[in-house]
């Protein structure tokens, strides 16, 4: 698929200066609809599940509970046609353009709000989850499947936090049976929200620290995220994201169970 968009020189100064873009279109109507189908398919139907590709990101995730916050990682291995879509087109041409022409895609996920119940995604730096001993040069972009706002839990950004090390997170509630993270602390006075319009979208750096509100309203809020960047190098000074190591989640013991590993 060919990529139909090209940010200005102004959106490439902004993104680099705030650590966040926000953008009303990238892609059409028509394949927003059909990314919605696929999306509802893909959590209806559970998949991923067994192999911990899917799980609930705000909760214990304990089998029969209904999950408040859950996610698909790597929806293109359950829907193998999401490889092919202009959102992933337009996405790829924007991180070339915020992170130089050998940036590639590295991956996906989904992020369910069920209506009414959805729970809030807390500020968290996207680094913290990741590897301690890379450095990276990563961007996520987020696409709403419907219109994001306020009332359905629309992205919220601190500006120039992209500049930030990553800072000491924990697991939600303190419970390392989940596996969404919090930042330990946070000045969110200086937040802005970016509602958007179907098919839009943010882009957002791995140290940029975000937030969405719970979903309050009587939609499901579908976000798509896809993920783009050049190859990680290796630190030269460690880190220690401790707060992984004390993660233990029904979400990686079914991972386990089904490598044969448990
Ligand atoms: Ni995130």
């Amino acid at each position: 698929m060919q990529s139909t968009i090209k940010l200005t020189d102004a959106q490439i100064a902004f993104y680099h200066r705030e650590g966040y873009l926000a953008i009303d279109a990238i892609t059409t109507p028509k394949e927003v609809a059909w990314l919605r189908e696929i999306y509802d398919r893909l959590f209806a139907q559970r998949a991923g599940r067994e192999e911990g590709n899917q799980f609930d990101l705000a909760g214990a995730d304990e089998e029969g509970a209904e999950a408040s916050l859950p996610q698909i990682l790597l929806p293109v291995k359950y829907a193998p046609e999401l490889a092919n879509t202009l959102c992933r087109a337009n996405t790829l041409a924007i991180a070339k353009q915020l992170l130089g022409p050998e940036a590639e895609y590295h991956g996906e996920h989904a992020i369910l709000k069920p209506a009414f119940h959805g729970a809030e995604t807390p500020w968290h730096q996207d680094e913290a989850y990741w590897d301690p001993d890379l450095e990276y040069n990563e961007l996520s972009a987020w696409i709403p499947l419907q219109e994001a706002n306020l009332e359905n839990g629309c992205m919220h950004f601190i500006p120039g936090s992209h500049q930030l090390e990553v800072t000491p997170h924990h697991s939600i509630n303190h419970d390392p049976r989940i596996h969404g993270l919090e930042i330990d602390e946070i000045d969110a006075a200086k937040a802005v929200a970016c509602p958007l319009p179907p098919g839009g979208a943010t882009f957002h750096g791995p140290r940029t620290l975000h937030y969405t509100p719970p979903n309050r309203s009587a939609i499901p809020r579908r976000a798509y995220i896809l993920g783009f960047g050049t190859p990680a190098k290796k630190r030269t000074t460690p880190r220690d994201f401790y707060w992984n190591r004390q993660k233990q989640t029904a979400r990686e013991e079914r991972a386990q169970r089904i490598q044969g590993k448990i």
